[in-house]
């Protein structure tokens, strides 16, 4: 059930965010657009796309009348997450009398562009409107699965993933449940919710949403993979889980954060970045954007990327200066660092002497991955690969491959024109590069 490329669920609206993307790419062909290299993606949807995968961001509804956040908004991102307006107090402030108004804004405002949505969220401890926090018991687990009812039926056929369930797990070294009302209800209200939701959009991924657990060494993380696994072997309807990402030097981005999404990954679910942004500046901040961007491309199922707003001005911890964008509009450095990671994802050179090379990340494991090769234009190539850093190669297929650091060289061995090498990371991660003659 591997999912590698978001649309492909394809209703009427998600069809006309695909020709949306065709459009986009025909105008670079025409020349019309900015100048990009062959295969590079200017922003940072077009750039994710080339790898299956979606470049999100929350969208606060009252932004939606500010030019120039709209702009950005449209021009970079193709998957919304309403930033509050789909929550539980938003749509359902009194018992039983639901209000989509807020909620509806940002969906059509995300569908009417050709985006998807990001569903967030049914079931939280958190901004529960008064009538649910005065709740327990019985009369809560009623209420909640009402909730989650009413609302991704309201939603059905309109959501791409929802965050079923939000932040369900205590932070620290307990690996518990967070004691909050929807916990005492019992400890299955979790998959309650996820039952609910499954029958009332059959279509919508579900996904188990927290924050804190991006480091593989941490309870937190550890607790919520366990139930993960658990509702996968009991057949529980899980599809996905949501990496926050809310990162700050208090918190920085884990070097095991790849090592993190593989393993969920690896239980059969696919895993998205959900709510991301790095409190810093210039370069350490962009480095750190691009370990996040690198750590997501390297895992198959990891379907894309959402940023927690648009301006640094818009992020609900704006003083930490965490996103992608200035202030004024400007891209930062963080930016341009995203868009090269997600661009390297098949880094194909301008024809030399005749041919082409395009390069792709394949299979990966704890220690090396697998990258192919495509030459088209010649069938008497050479392929000057470069690894990066301290990267090795120990073996080779469908190509005769000179040398096994630094830069190698790869010539026809009769099996056609598509080769591959096995690359050991020794730490580096990032794709090799090559250039084709011939
Ligand atoms: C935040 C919003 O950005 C704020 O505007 C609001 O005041 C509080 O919630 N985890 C989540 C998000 O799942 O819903 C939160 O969003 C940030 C933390």
């Amino acid at each position: 059930m591997t999912r590698l490329n978001p649309p492909r669920r394809t209703s009427g609206r998600r069809l006309t965010g695909i020709l949306a993307g065709a459009a986009i790419a025909l105008t670079g062909v025409l020349g019309l657009g900015a100048p990009a290299a062959q295969g590079a993606g200017s922003t940072l949807h077009d750039a994710a796309a080339e790898s299956g995968r979606y470049f999100g961001t929350a969208i606060a509804g009252y932004r939606l009348s500010d030019g120039q956040y709209t702009s950005i908004a449209d021009r970079e991102f193709d998957m919304i997450t309403a930033e509050n307006e789909m929550k539980l107090d938003a749509t359902e402030p009194q018992q039983g009398t639901f209000d989509f108004a807020a909620g509806d804004q940002i969906v059509d405002w995300a569908l009417s562009n050709g985006k998807q949505v990001r569903g967030h969220t049914l079931a939280w401890h958190s901004q529960q409107p008064q009538w649910m926090q005065n709740m327990e018991g019985q009369q809560l687990r009623a209420a909640m699965l009402n909730h989650v009812t009413q609302v991704a039926s309201h939603y059905r056929g309109q959501i791409y993933s929802w965050d079923v369930v939000n932040e369900a797990f205590e932070d620290g070294t307990s690996g518990a449940r967070r004691n909050s009302n929807l916990q005492r209800t019992g400890g299955d209200w979790i998959e309650a919710a996820f039952y609910a939701a499954r029958q009332a959009d059959p279509n919508a991924k579900l996904c188990y949403n927290d924050y804190n657990t991006d480091n593989w060494e941490h309870a937190k993380t550890r607790a919520v993979y366990d139930m993960v696994a658990d509702f996968v072997s009991r057949g529980v309807p899980i599809d996905c889980v949501g990496f926050q990402a809310h990162f700050n030097s208090g918190n920085p981005v884990p070097s095991s954060y790849h090592e993190t999404l593989q393993n969920f990954a690896d239980l059969g679910v696919d895993v998205q970045i959900t709510e991301l942004d790095i409190e810093g500046s210039g370069q350490s901040q962009a480095e750190q954007f691009r370990g996040v961007t690198q750590a997501c491309m390297a895992v198959t199922r990891c379907e894309g990327i959402s940023v927690w707003g648009v301006r640094d001005s818009d992020s609900w911890r704006a003083e930490g200066t965490p996103l992608l964008f200035d202030g004024s509009g400007n891209e930062k450095l963080a930016y341009s660092y995203v868009l090269d990671q997600l661009n390297s994802a098949s880094e194909g050179t301008p024809p030399v002497d005749g041919c082409s090379v395009s390069v792709t990340r394949a299979d990966e494991w704890g220690d090396r991955f697998n990258v192919t090769f495509a030459v088209e234009g010649s069938s008497a190539w050479q392929v000057d690969i470069q690894l990066q850093g301290v990267q090795s190669v120990q073996n080779a297929w469908n190509a005769d491959v000179q040398g096994s650091t630094g830069t190698l060289t790869a010539t026809p061995n009769g099996n056609g024109d598509a080769f591959g090498i096995t690359v050991y990371a020794n730490g580096s991660w990032s794709l090799p590069t090559a250039t084709c003659s011939g």
